[in-house]
């Protein structure tokens, strides 16, 4: 495998296209016992296949031709297949195709479940795996930072679990992965993982990329990445999503961030007090809406050994989690559902 030598991904285009010219055309059926669907997310489906000559179990994420451009699927790929020999990232084959209807590649059978699936709403997942999950979770996020790209949608779907215990995790979906650097205008991805600096300039619902006024274009950075892993930690230790969307509308993301650039010590806002004191400062700095002042993902190594949540028995009263009880009575949004295929 060539491997990735400079910091600034520019290896990824020639690789995109020497694959292009050598993708292979075959019938999944052909090639391919089908067994089930595994998984689906915005973009394509997951098929639990095995290998027909040889029998290899695999996961062939197929994407339909009519939603995915060509170029869409060779990046994706590529950067795939590149960063795949991380031990917390989704192995690969070395398997790429198109058929008449889709395009495709085989990847490492993750077993366990993902993250989000076992994302008790309104509870979460007990501290002690999530911090298992998060640091492998940042040792993935660093190796891809480090070969000059950004992830773009980190989130719980995208975290594949080895084991029921969330031992051993696995980041997969490189699906809007980009080079760092890349300027972007036009914004996809998951609105509650979505940092400040994106969310302004996301589409309102109905409007097309013609409607996007004149912000300028942003760059695609790593702090991207820290901000949907600062969300990510909150989420699966809570059961709730902090807010829906970082805008000025939307009053949990202001009493956050409020409390962020309060210069004197301020009572933390209601949906955060069961976290320890500690724990606001790893979510202050992970979660800076200033995005040159976010921590690089590796630093929340430093917050590993301290308690992130108080223990519910010394808790005050006033600090019981009533995620319902803030400045206003809108209720906080539960983890739940999974978000529909094709939306965006
Ligand atoms: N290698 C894998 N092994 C097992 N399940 C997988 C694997 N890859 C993805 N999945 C499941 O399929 C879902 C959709 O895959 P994903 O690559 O995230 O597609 P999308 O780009 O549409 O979001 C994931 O959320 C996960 O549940
Ligand atoms: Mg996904």
């Amino acid at each position: 495998m060539i491997e990735l030598g400079r910091a600034d991904g520019s290896q990824i285009d020639e690789l995109m296209e020497l694959t292009a010219q050598s993708l292979s055309q075959l019938e999944i059926k052909e090639h391919f016992n089908v067994i089930k669907e595994i998984g689906r997310g915005k973009y394509g489906r997951v098929l639990l296949v095995t290998h027909r000559c040889r029998g290899t179990p695999m996961a062939l994420k197929v994407m339909p031709k009519s939603s995915t451009k060509l170029q869409g699927f060779l990046r994706e790929y590529c950067i795939s297949l590149h960063l795949s020999c991380h031990p917390c990232i989704v192995g690969l084959f070395g398997i790429a195709f198109q058929s008449a209807e889709h395009y495709g590649f085989a990847q490492e059978l993750v077993i366990g479940r993902d993250l989000f699936a076992v994302i008790q709403p309104k509870v979460g997942i007990p501290e002690s795996s999530v911090k298992r999950c998060m640091v492998q979770v940042a040792s993935a996020l660093e190796f891809i930072h480090s070969h000059g790209l950004v992830h773009r949608d980190v989130k719980p779907e995208n975290i594949l679990l080895l084991d029921a215990s969330c031992c051993r995790v696995k980041l997969a979906d490189f699906g809007l992965a980009q080079k760092r650097g890349t300027m972007i205008r036009y914004i996809t991805g998951t609105l509650p993982y979505m940092s400040p600096e994106l969310c302004s300039r996301a589409l309102p619902e109905g409007q097309g990329e013609e409607d996007m006024g004149t912000d300028p274009p942003l760059s695609v950075e790593p702090s991207l990445d820290t901000w949907a892993f600062g969300v990510v930690i909150f989420c699966i230790l809570t059961g709730y999503f902090p807010w829906e969307r970082c805008t000025d509308t939307d009053e949990f993301y202001q009493e956050f961030a409020d409390w962020c650039h309060e210069e004197v010590e301020e009572e933390v806002p209601p949906l955060w007090r069961k976290f320890t004191p500690e724990a606001m400062e790893m979510f202050g700095k992970l979660l800076s809406p200033e995005a040159g002042r976010r921590f690089t993902v590796g630093e929340v190594r430093a917050y590993v050994e301290k308690d992130w949540l108080k223990k519910q028995q010394q808790a005050p009263e006033k600090d019981k989690v009533n995620p319902n009880a803030t400045a206003t009575s809108n209720e906080a949004r539960v983890i739940e559902d999974r978000e529909k295929p094709n939306k965006t």
